[in-house]
């Protein structure tokens, strides 16, 4: 069997007894944004530190495990916590807690995370849905001999956030008069953050709004089949647009001041899904 998918199967055999229900929707929580499971009907957790061989964050406010519960009346899988490319990972590692959801039976992979804004109308705490993505600064999670069980060695990537749930977000920020935004997301490695000339590249290239996750595992999920969606919180306005240094703590607090309605537009957005 591919030794990346292996891997994978090992990890969904060691908890496959503990998972109480089959998804329907995969949630990943961005930095700051990790309380969203105390507003769900939690059923049970499983640690990360109990999954086989599974990548564990090493980064202050990502706690690590899946909760498993319904929003409303759905049920949904919750990451709580996610590994990036900069923590000395391989991408391949970095995409297994995709896969494992899928495998879980997740059809839906609704991804969240923390960026730095580069266009003048965003402003902190501000949220961006998702219509594209630039992947070229970060590695291709689908480098190495292809998974055929998952899925194609040549993926289309035309449509990789889906409409409908594009459509969805949509609504339910407007019924909730909650400001959405859209736009391209770059992931680049990290962990530094951009210089004030990098951010002035991607702007050149179309980005919007720049981070550090997502676009790999939106490949992963891709490749899968999964439909996707993501919504970025924008916690600051990227190097040299922002007058001030930036830190990861300010990143973190953007992030947490902004959850309540972050809560509510993912609550409202799931419910319609
Ligand atoms: N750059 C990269 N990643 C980020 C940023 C940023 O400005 N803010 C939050 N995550």
């Amino acid at each position: 069997m591919n030794k990346v998918y292996e891997k994978v199967v090992l990890a969904y055999e060691s908890i496959k007894d503990r998972i109480p229900f089959e998804p329907k929707v995969a949630l990943v929580l961005g930095s700051g944004l990790g309380n969203y499971a105390d507003s769900m009907k939690v059923v049970s957790e499983i640690d990360y530190k109990d999954i086989k061989d599974f990548p564990i964050s090493t980064v202050v406010g990502h706690a690590g495990k899946f909760i498993f519960g319904y929003v409303k009346d759905v049920p949904v899988v919750c990451m709580k916590g996610r590994v990036h490319y900069y923590e000395g990972y391989s991408i391949s590692d970095v995409v297994l807690p995709t896969r494992l959801m899928k495998m879980m039976g997740a059809k839906i992979l609704f991804l969240t995370n923390a960026s730095g804004g580069l266009r003048k109308d965003f402003n902190a705490g501000d949220f961006m849905m998702l219509n594209d993505h630039i992947s070229v600064f970060a590695p291709n999670p689908l480098i190495g001999p292809n998974i055929e069980e998952l899925g194609t060695r040549f993926p289309d990537m035309t449509t990789v956030y889906d409409k409908d749930l594009q459509d969805v977000i949509r609504k339910a920020a407007k019924d909730n008069n909650i400001d959405l935004k859209e736009g391209v997301y770059a992931q680049l490695t990290g962990p530094s953050f951009e210089s004030p000339a990098e951010i002035t590249l991607l702007s050149r290239l179309g980005v919007d709004a720049v981070g550090m996750s997502t676009v790999c595992e939106a490949i992963a999920a891709n490749h899968m089949g999964m439909k996707i969606c993501c919504i970025s919180c924008i916690c600051n306005l990227a190097a040299g647009i922002s007058p001030n240094p930036l830190t990861h703590e300010e990143v973190f607090e953007a992030g947490q001041k902004a959850a309540p309605l972050f809560e509510k537009l993912v609550t409202e957005s799931i419910i319609n899904m």
